[in-house]
């Protein structure tokens, strides 16, 4: 593994988890193995979970994590090939990335969509540029297209709470005040279905996620038939995927309630991979009950990232040009 951007395999996942799993019983077994390396964690946006359990798994580690919050503790970025840069932009990414793979190791990056331009989203030139202009391996900690840490540390948390060989997972959309990012939804998608899960999905017209993404899944646009007997029900919005970013006015009552999985889905655990808002996209009584698994996921973020940093610092160290 030289970069952690997106599901690669079943196997590679299947020795991260493992890996994940150690650490969580013997988080301090490998506290030398990052003795002498550096970590830039580079962040365009906000964060409380990944950043955080980044930097435990790092020091878990002995690996050295230096972050910065690129809007704010540094120079406005200009992206484009060729700008004249006259205006607010006071730094290029060649300069800033190549500084960067100059004094780091590794790098991570937080990188969200601007939900405008659907081809410079999906094709991730703000982490792709990063990475060709530092030369470094990278860990994408939430990218325009994709969020494989939430992902991993989801397959972690199912894993540990299904009393089955193969669960159903249902995927649902939930309301929301604000046009959100696909990156979660895609990427559960691509995981789950990447590891042969049974993934259903449902969302209202209008709200369809990317074909590249929910090949195999089961696909529903009434959430009541979907979450039945469901043993998991993953609850996220996002935006139209189509309609690139827009949020189409739904009628139905897509909020779901304790009493539809007291009848549907006696069973199901409920997941979410925070920060959410509460009683717009999941109500107090699921969030707080005893389906909820939202703190598990949350704490499975630290053994997760540990066992992708540990995998990447296995590596033989990349020779930089
Ligand atoms: N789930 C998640 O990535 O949380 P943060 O945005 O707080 O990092």
């Amino acid at each position: 593994m030289k970069n952690f951007t997106r599901f690669e395999s079943k196997g590679l996942t299947e020795s991260l988890l493992k890996l994940a799993k150690i650490y969580k019983r013997e988080p301090w077994r490998d506290h030398e193995l990052g003795k002498g390396r550096r970590l830039g964690a580079v962040f365009l946006n906000p964060s409380l979970r990944t950043r955080n359990s980044l930097q435990i798994a790092a020091d878990h580690l002995g690996l050295s994590m230096q972050e910065m919050n690129m809007s704010r503790d540094s120079w406005a970025l200009e992206m484009s090939e060729g700008a004249i840069m006259n205006a607010d932009k006071a730094e290029h990414i060649r300069e800033a990335a190549g500084v960067m793979g100059a004094y780091f190791d590794f790098l991570a990056i937080r990188c969200f969509p601007n939900l405008v331009d659907k081809e410079a989203d999906q094709s991730d030139d703000v982490l792709k540029q990063f990475q060709k202009y530092s030369k470094l391996p990278t860990v994408s900690l939430e990218s325009a297209s994709r969020h494989p840490l939430q992902s991993l540390a989801d397959l972690m948390t199912i894993s540990e709470h299904s009393k089955k060989d193969q669960p159903k997972v249902v995927l649902t959309w939930a309301p929301h005040v604000k046009a959100i990012p696909h990156a979660v939804a895609h990427s559960f998608a691509e995981w789950t279905l990447g590891m042969d899960m049974d993934l259903t999905i449902t969302q209202p017209k209008g709200y369809e996620l990317s074909d590249e993404f929910t090949q195999g899944a089961k696909i529903s646009y009434n959430q009541e038939e979907a979450i039945a007997d469901a043993d998991f029900v993953y609850v996220k919005n996002w935006s139209a995927f189509q309609e690139y970013g827009h949020t189409p006015k739904v009628d139905e009552d897509w909020l779901l309630k304790e009493s539809q999985l007291q009848k549907l889905a006696p069973e199901a655990k409920i997941m979410h991979c925070l920060p959410v808002r509460r009683n717009v996209e999941l109500a107090d009584e699921l969030l707080d009950g005893d389906r909820s698994l939202v703190l598990h996921q949350a704490k499975n973020r630290i053994f997760t990232a540990q066992a992708v940093l540990a995998t990447l610092l296995k590596q033989p160290t990349s020779i930089k040009v």
